[in-house]
């Protein structure tokens, strides 16, 4: 089994560059299918596991899709073969529901499995399929798989019940090519709804007011290809500022957008950490003991929920009490059983963490119980005195390009390991 080995201790030192965000790629490459003529080129995405998983569903659903190289896809859509997206593929990963709205909107019909992802919570997808049904669909759930039918999809006034990211994309995704203008209420607001919208835009959509709480689709009578560069990941660049604050390092995160990452440099200024932005990039270092903090995660522009994990590590090594309330998802404290091996005092209640901080942490053999937990027990390795070993890492594979080449290259002992 691939593991990864860490011998912490050493302060992190230098520059990393950020890659493109994963939650905007695995939207944007199902999204790549409503182009009936012409060939989408896409630049900075992630090289991740879910990326490679996208690019094999693509691929069975008929599109042909050329790696430029490891950042550059090529996906022509033209001639797709079938609507039904159901294998292993499209079962290991979450955003495999994108190809719903999708299909349905370019072929008026889709079979797609139900998704799989991160153990973090119970995971519906009723605000989607509420959307489709909106749009004229109807949707139904037979043997693991969502069926989607309409003779027509015409626009609607949608009001989501809860503020989801992916029903948010689903939906938008859905209205490009409906008759009308849909207005979408109540919406996310997340970096990567906006990512998604600019790219159906790059593709003749008409996409108004992402990033807003009303989104405004009207719809266009067919999409074309179009070149596309995805933004930087978010969630990898405040992992970065984290471990950079956990490890007392110097780090400047670079090719970000700083704006994006305001929570997390708030709560680290709060904690006594110095944040120093620059136009594209964030340098984070520290200079004193850092403080406890209280954390809620929070939609867009909230503190994210993919960060908290991560953030519950610093917050181990951290003076005092800090509590961790987690409002997005039911079940994402999990790996606080792991964190509590290498000897950080954490207690949950309900959704919160109550965490009391301890002078260090010791290496361990742990395991990555999800993607942002796994990136929450490498940043715990890199601080701990000795060996850890963390099992389990396809998890952070699916969504951290070559975390140990990007740690290493800051000082850090880690290695990838067959054990
Ligand atoms: C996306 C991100 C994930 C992040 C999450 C919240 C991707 C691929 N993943 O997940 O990393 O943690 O946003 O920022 O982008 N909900 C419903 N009904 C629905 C849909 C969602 O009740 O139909 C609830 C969920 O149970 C959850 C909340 O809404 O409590 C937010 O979920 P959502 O924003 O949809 O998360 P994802 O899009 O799955």
């Amino acid at each position: 089994m691939e593991t990864l080995i860490i011998n912490g201790g050493k302060a992190l030192q230098g520059s990393v560059e950020i890659n493109g965000a994963k939650n905007a790629a695995v939207a944007i490459l199902p999204a790549a299918i409503l182009a009936s003529e012409g060939k989408c080129v896409i630049d900075n995405i992630p090289d991740i596991e879910d990326v490679h998983c996208l690019e094999r569903i693509l691929s069975s659903l008929g599109c042909n899709v050329h790696k430029v190289n490891n950042n550059t896809l090529e996906i022509d859509a033209t001639d797709i073969t079938t609507v039904d997206a159901c294998n292993e593929d499209v079962r290991r990963m979450r955003a495999s529901y994108y190809f719903i709205g999708a299909l349905l909107t370019r072929f008026k019909k889709a079979k797609v499995e139900l998704p799989g992802g991160c153990p973090i919570g119970a995971r519906p997808i009723d605000q989607h399929i509420k959307g489709f049904e909106a749009l004229g669909a109807k949707v139904t759930i037979e043997h693991g798989a969502v069926n989607v039918e309409a003779e027509n999809l015409h626009a609607a006034n949608i009001f989501f019940d809860v503020v989801s990211v992916g029903a948010t994309i689903n939906v938008m995704i859905a209205a490009t090519m409906a008759e009308g203008t849909t207005i979408l209420e109540n919406v996310a607001k997340e970096p990567h709804v906006v990512d998604v919208a600019n790219f159906l835009n790059s593709m003749g959509a008409d996409v108004k007011g992402a990033g807003t709480d009303v989104i405004r689709v009207k719809g266009v009578k067919k999409l074309v290809g179009c070149n596309y560069s995805v933004i930087p990941d978010q969630i990898e660049a405040g992992t970065f500022m984290i471990a950079a604050a956990a490890t007392k390092g110097d780090i400047t995160i670079k090719n970000v957008i700083p704006k994006h990452l305001e929570s997390i440099s708030a709560k680290l200024m709060e904690m006594g950490a110095i944040v120093e932005e620059g136009d594209d990039s964030i340098r984070v270092t520290v200079d004193q003991p850092l403080k406890g903090v209280s954390v809620k995660t929070a939609p867009y522009p909230g503190f994210p929920t993919d960060v908290q994990q991560p953030m519950s590590t610093l917050l181990s090594i951290t003076n005092g009490r800090s509590l961790i309330a987690e409002s997005i998802w039911e079940n994402r404290h999990k790996h606080t059983d792991e964190l509590k091996k290498m000897g950080a005092v954490i207690k949950v209640e309900g959704r919160t963490a109550i965490i009391d901080g301890v002078q260090n942490l010791k290496g361990a053999k742990v395991v990555a119980t999800d993607l942002r937990a796994g990136a929450a027990m490498v940043i715990a390795g890199l601080v701990a005195h000795g060996e850890t070993e963390i099992r389990d890492i396809g998890h952070i594979d699916r969504g951290y390009p070559h975390i140990e080449d990007k740690f290493r290259a800051l000082g850090a002992d880690i290695r990838r390991e067959l054990r």
